[in-house]
């Protein structure tokens, strides 16, 4: 049996380009990893039972337990690429990421079914190989495996570490409900369209990574970072959930020196500048009434790690 925890990410730059052909958008993505955790056990199952999962947490019940789930196209994605014919896998998945949180939970849960079940088959599949079948799974899984504070460029799969020094300190406020990546990335080319500035790949300038946030981010200062935030799909997901904008203004008033919805919301991410504050920011934030829930944390964390089980 082996145990996998793998942290969620939060976009501190997510620079969105135009619309391409493939449906895809050109990204400069700067993501950052934080201590916000799913598990993921890999157990052996008997011969012919295939890929079966369960999970539990509180939002489990949104959770797919179908073919659906990123963490049994994971499992079975890694044993066609061995060739194994019988990949007999219980994945139970302990959930603590918001589901469609704009956290990329499903995502980190693909990251860690590839590495539980690499370990599990003792496989030792190369980390480049493991980065490419994550790319396979989806733009955000191979930050997962690669975890810290890394530029994503393409379509968020081709990943640079960015140095980073310190800890920063965060608060997340989890919405009710989830939103869909795809229904937020079509929102904000509708949105650029109703502009008048167009939302195709000749109508949007290729986004690139700002140097005033990767230069705070090389000297961990929180002050210059909050500064620098920017999320391109934030007016979408802004004009899909038009309260997110209470969320974003109870965190400021409670403290937070940035704010900005995380990914494609609704999850809502708040810097702060300590420890001390951001306990106090997420608080604030439970009893608002403008969210679901408040965790205070920090990073940049690992990522996909093999460890003990803490549940
Ligand atoms: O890659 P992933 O499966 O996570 O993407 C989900 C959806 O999000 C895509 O089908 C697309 O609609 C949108 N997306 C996008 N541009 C990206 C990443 C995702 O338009 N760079």
């Amino acid at each position: 049996m082996i145990t996998v925890r793998v942290p969620a990410k939060v976009n501190v730059q997510l620079g969105v380009g135009g619309l391409r052909a493939d449906g895809f958008h050109d990204l400069a993505n700067v993501f950052f990893a934080v201590g916000l955790f799913d598990e993921v056990t890999a157990e052996p199952v008997g011969p012919g039972e295939g890929v079966t999962l369960s999970c539990t947490g509180p939002d489990a019940a949104s959770v797919p337990l179908d073919d659906s789930n990123l963490a049994a196209r994971a499992a079975r994605l890694l044993a066609a690429h061995h060739g194994l014919a019988d990949p007999g896998v219980h994945l139970h998945i302990a959930k603590a990421i918001p589901v469609a949180g704009g956290m990329a939970g499903g995502s980190a849960d693909g990251a860690a079914a590839l590495v539980a079940c690499d370990a599990l088959w003792g496989l030792a599949t190369p980390i480049g190989t493991l980065l490419e079948l994550a790319a396979e799974l989806g733009s955000d899984v191979p930050f997962a495996l690669l975890g810290g504070v890394a530029l994503g460029r393409g379509r968020g799969e081709i990943l640079d570490a960015l140095p980073v020094a310190g800890t920063f300190h965060w608060v997340f406020a989890v919405a009710d409900g989830g939103l869909s990546t795809p229904a937020v990335f079509r929102e904000c080319d509708r949105l650029r369209e109703e502009a008048g500035t167009g939302s195709s790949e000749a109508d949007v300038p290729t986004p690139d990574a700002d140097p005033a946030l990767l230069a705070a981010l090389a000297s961990g200062d929180p002050v210059a970072l909050a500064a620098a935030l920017t999320n391109d799909l934030q007016a979408a997901a802004l004009s899909l959930r038009p309260s997110l904008a209470d969320t974003l203004h109870a965190g400021t008033e409670a403290g937070a020196i940035g704010a900005l919805v995380s990914g494609s919301g609704p999850t809502c991410a708040f810097l702060a500048k300590d420890a001390e504050s951001a306990e106090a920011i997420a608080a604030a934030l439970r009893t608002s009434g403008t969210c679901r829930t408040a965790h205070a944390t920090h990073g940049p964390v690992p990522g996909a790690e093999v460890g003990a089980p803490t549940a």
